[in-house]
């Protein structure tokens, strides 16, 4: 088998990047170790910049973002019992966000895939990347559990296997550069059977630890707690977990957050991390591979999709117009964005965030940083910017069609 580009992983980046490279005629195969199911029915986050929205609408798979996806135009910050509200449209020239799962989003991709006679192998195993420093590497790997081995030969391999998957492996195994910050607490995430709680997300520090109110249709609503990074989800029954949310939520205007039967319940860990060596030969790294942010910010998703459209542009130089430029500043151009989604992500996390580690002083300082944000409309539209989705800088030495 020889195929353009090997795609390792059918996650958001994976599946975004077979999407853009058939629409420019390139082909490409997806080897996913997950079945179709899994990747349709795993809870992860669900909030799509702009940027993002219009990509999967620009190329036509944004049609049932644009019908069951909700727009907001802002989030509500608290601090104590005081909510404030960050409106987005009047503070960034009309951008928003939609909340819209990211399996719905990976169900509309491989719809559309699929529908295309897109190569898509899922429950592959023993996936390996080989020759990547040559102009001829190759992937093997069996079909499912003990089968005998395939190879697919190609120009180059999309490592998009997320942060555990061999690609990552394979170049931080030599020579490369990572930075990484691993933090004391994690998210207790519950999905629960009740009413929509606030119209807009919000993003709650309490001296108990974060809540973020969040939601998924009118009935079923998504919900975070802080909770210790090593903390046990057994010791978390559903009563400790309302009693929780309503306290780290109340505004203390007499209304309740309503409760209602939790269907799932887990505990994520959180860290920040960056591989800069995002290009070992012809493998490149993308998404969850090369970056891990925490989830506070909302950006995992948006990150994934910014790198891939960065990856494309450079793949349809380099098969239109047999130019490596674009490819060759791939890494420089993703990596201005990651930077500035980290800095946001680390921002909001430690604005958000009760640690028990904090002096009082520290406590009094992110208290303060609270206040001025939410009285300063220049630190309003700061935030506002940076939730809605920085722009990809491709820098000037680029014809315009990419800027
Ligand atoms: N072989 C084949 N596929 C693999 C392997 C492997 N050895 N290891 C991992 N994968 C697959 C996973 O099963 C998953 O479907 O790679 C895919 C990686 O997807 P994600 O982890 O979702 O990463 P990415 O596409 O970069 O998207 C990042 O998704 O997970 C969220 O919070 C994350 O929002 C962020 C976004
Ligand atoms: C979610 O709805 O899952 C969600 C929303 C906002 C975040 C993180 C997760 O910052």
């Amino acid at each position: 088998m020889h195929t353009n580009v090997v795609i390792i992983g059918a996650g958001p980046a994976g599946l975004m990047l077979s999407h853009l490279l058939s629409q420019n005629g390139i082909d490409s195969i997806i080897l996913e170790k997950r079945s179709r199911k899994e990747i349709e029915e795993t809870v992860r986050a669900g909030v799509l910049e702009q940027g993002t929205v219009d990509l999967l609408k620009e190329t036509g798979v944004g049609t049932r973002i644009e019908h069951e996806g909700f727009e907001h135009e802002g989030i509500y910050l608290q601090f104590g019992q005081k909510r404030e509200r960050i409106d987005f449209p009047s503070l960034t020239g009309g951008k928003k966000v939609v909340v819209y799962p990211q399996h719905e989003v990976l169900k509309d991709l491989l719809k559309a895939r699929i529908e295309d006679g897109a190569a898509i192998h899922f429950e592959v195993d023993e996936v390996k990347t080989h020759a990547i420093h040559s102009n001829e590497p190759y992937v093997t790997y069996t079909p499912e559990k003990g089968a005998s081995e395939e190879t697919i030969t190609c120009d180059y391999i999309a490592g998009c296997d997320g942060f555990h998957g061999p690609c990552r492996e394979t170049v931080t195994e030599s020579d490369c550069s990572e930075y990484e910050k691993l933090y004391d607490y994690g998210w207790l995430g519950v999905l629960a059977e009740t009413e929509v709680a606030s119209d807009e997300l919000v993003y709650a520090n309490h001296e108990n630890g974060f809540a973020l109110l969040s939601t998924r249709t009118p009935t079923l609503q998504r919900f975070y707690l802080q909770v210790d990074r090593k903390d046990d989800i057994n010791l978390w029954s559903d009563d400790r977990i309302w009693t929780e949310l309503k306290k780290r939520s109340d505004i203390g205007d007499g209304k309740e957050l309503k409760d209602g039967p939790i269907v799932s319940k887990n505990i994520v860990s959180m860290r920040s991390y960056v591989c800069e060596t995002m290009r070992k030969g012809n493998l490149f790294l993308a998404g969850d591979a090369a970056h891990i942010v925490p989830p506070t910010g909302a950006k995992g998703l948006n990150l994934a999709i910014s790198d891939i459209q960065i990856l494309a542009e450079g793949l349809k130089e380099r098969y239109h117009n047999g130019s490596e430029n674009l490819l060759d500043r791939y890494e420089e151009i993703a990596l201005q964005r990651i930077w500035k989604a980290q800095r946001f992500s680390s921002f909001m996390t430690t604005l958000l965030h009760t640690d028990v580690k904090k002096t009082k002083f520290e406590r009094k300082i992110q208290e303060s940083e609270f206040h001025y944000l939410v009285s300063s409309e220049a630190a309003k539209r700061s935030l506002a910017e940076n939730y809605t989705g920085l722009p990809i800088e491709w820098g000037r030495a680029l014809a315009p069609q990419y800027s």
